[in-house]
């Protein structure tokens, strides 16, 4: 028998039903705060990911699906959406548009050659949002406001941290600061913080190790040394979401794993769902598009991990619906098929090929959730009828054909 491979999993009748509703929801309410669809390839330049994502990031150092294809080129599976959907703007001159504003949504897969474990997969999927042209700290709270109406429509809780990640006016003296604080403990950091004081010592901060997080308590905060612009929209943030109810912590550790953020940065997390508990992530990316090659436009945005929610959403009822359509002998069976075609211009229809007993249809009509059983037997096929049972009112009738 052959396998998926390690850490890609097939979505399966529960789980797709449970992806679709997912899905389709995110997609109704960022429709209803203007994102329109956008779809890139799964396929890019490995270089763009180096640009964006950034070299010394664990993703692009350790996780990229990374190949040579047929015709020689260094490619790789994205291992997130947002470069790419940077890519697909620029590309398409939107960038020159400086008076519009767009907004973007998009689904799909994602691979990272993690190792997998609960709520981590080399596959999975991200359901995300970009939107570019708007500077304004509002649009950082609109986007984090439309997370959470997302989240509540699921019926999933969850926390949300923010940090602020500074800008080039007041990172670059943070950054100095940080190192100069690392070199002095760097005996006791661990390896991969050592490695990171020189390539990204801001990754130092969200260092899983116990004995590396002890010795970050005395450490600068970058939320400290903001500079007046940075340090006015955080305040505003926060404002915004006091003033709308969402509760938030600000965690100063919080750096994400990617490295084209400024400013505002978040996460939502979920305690439901163990090690693994972001939920969804984001923030701002200024800086980006100027760095993939496009006229400088202000970006925010964010994705959620649709497989870590799979298992908490609340999924609603599924009530009966549609037709089940059955004949209790052979020459009735076609008569079904015109009456299907008919009734699927506005209904569910599933139609049995077998002939069988009414109890043998009853049962059909239960096993497909359908709302109404409709059999034709010997008689109805005589007078062109048909009969049906309503399997919610438990009422049954017998209709001519021409009017079902
Ligand atoms: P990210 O935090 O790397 O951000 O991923 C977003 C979400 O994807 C995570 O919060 C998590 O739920 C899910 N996720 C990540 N890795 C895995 C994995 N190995 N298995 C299962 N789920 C996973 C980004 O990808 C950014 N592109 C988000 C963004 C959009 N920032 C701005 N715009």
């Amino acid at each position: 028998m052959i396998n998926a491979l390690r850490g890609m999993k097939d979505l399966t009748f529960e789980e797709s039903q449970r992806f679709v509703h997912i899905v389709t929801t995110a997609i109704g309410i960022a429709k209803k705060y203007g994102y329109n669809y956008i779809e890139t390839p799964i396929l890019e330049e490995t270089k763009l990911f180096k640009r964006s994502v950034g070299e010394s990031s664990d993703i692009v150092g350790k996780e990229m699906y990374q190949f040579e294809d047929k015709g020689g080129n260094d490619v790789c599976m994205r291992p997130e959406g947002t470069a790419g959907v940077v890519r697909a703007f620029v590309q398409a001159k939107l960038d020159r548009r400086q008076n519009e504003k767009f907004k973007f949504y998009y689904y799909g897969p994602m691979f990272r050659y993690e190792r997998p474990q609960k709520g981590r997969l080399r596959e999975f999927h991200q359901f995300g949002c970009e939107s570019f042209g708007e500077a304004s700290v509002y649009e950082d709270f609109t986007i984090i406001q439309m997370i959470g109406d997302i989240f509540s429509a699921l019926g999933i809780g969850y926390k949300l941290e923010i940090n602020s990640l500074g800008c080039t006016e007041c990172m670059p003296t943070y950054r100095q600061n940080l190192v100069n604080f690392l070199t002095e403990c760097q005996d006791d950091l661990c390896e991969d913080c050592n490695r990171r004081i020189s390539t990204n010592p801001i990754r130092v901060l969200d260092c899983k190790n116990e004995k590396c997080q002890s010795l970050l308590t005395d450490s600068p905060k970058l939320i400290d040394n903001l500079c007046d612009s940075c340090d006015n929209d955080m305040k505003k943030l926060t404002q915004l979401l006091e003033t709308a109810n969402i509760d938030y912590t600000i965690n100063t550790n919080l750096v994400r794993g990617l490295d084209y953020y400024n400013k505002t940065a978040f996460e939502f997390v979920s305690s439901e769902i163990g090690a693994q508990s972001a939920i969804a992530g984001g923030g701002r990316y200024d800086k980006l598009v100027e760095f993939l090659d496009g006229k400088a436009t202000p970006a925010v945005g964010f994705a959620l991990g649709i497989e870590r929610i799979m298992g908490i959403v609340k999924m609603p009822e599924v009530n009966r619906e549609g037709y089940y359509l059955g004949a209790m002998d052979q020459e009735a069976i076609d008569a079904l098929f015109p009456l299907a075609s008919k009734k699927r211009l506005t209904n569910k229809v599933e139609v049995e090929y077998e002939p069988k007993k009414l109890k043998a249809h009853l049962k059909g009509a239960d096993r497909v959730n359908a709302r109404y059983c409709a059999v034709i037997g010997e008689d109805e096929l005589k007078n062109g009828t048909i009969w049906v049972k309503d399997l919610v009112e438990k009422e049954e009738y017998t209709i001519s054909q021409s009017v079902f």
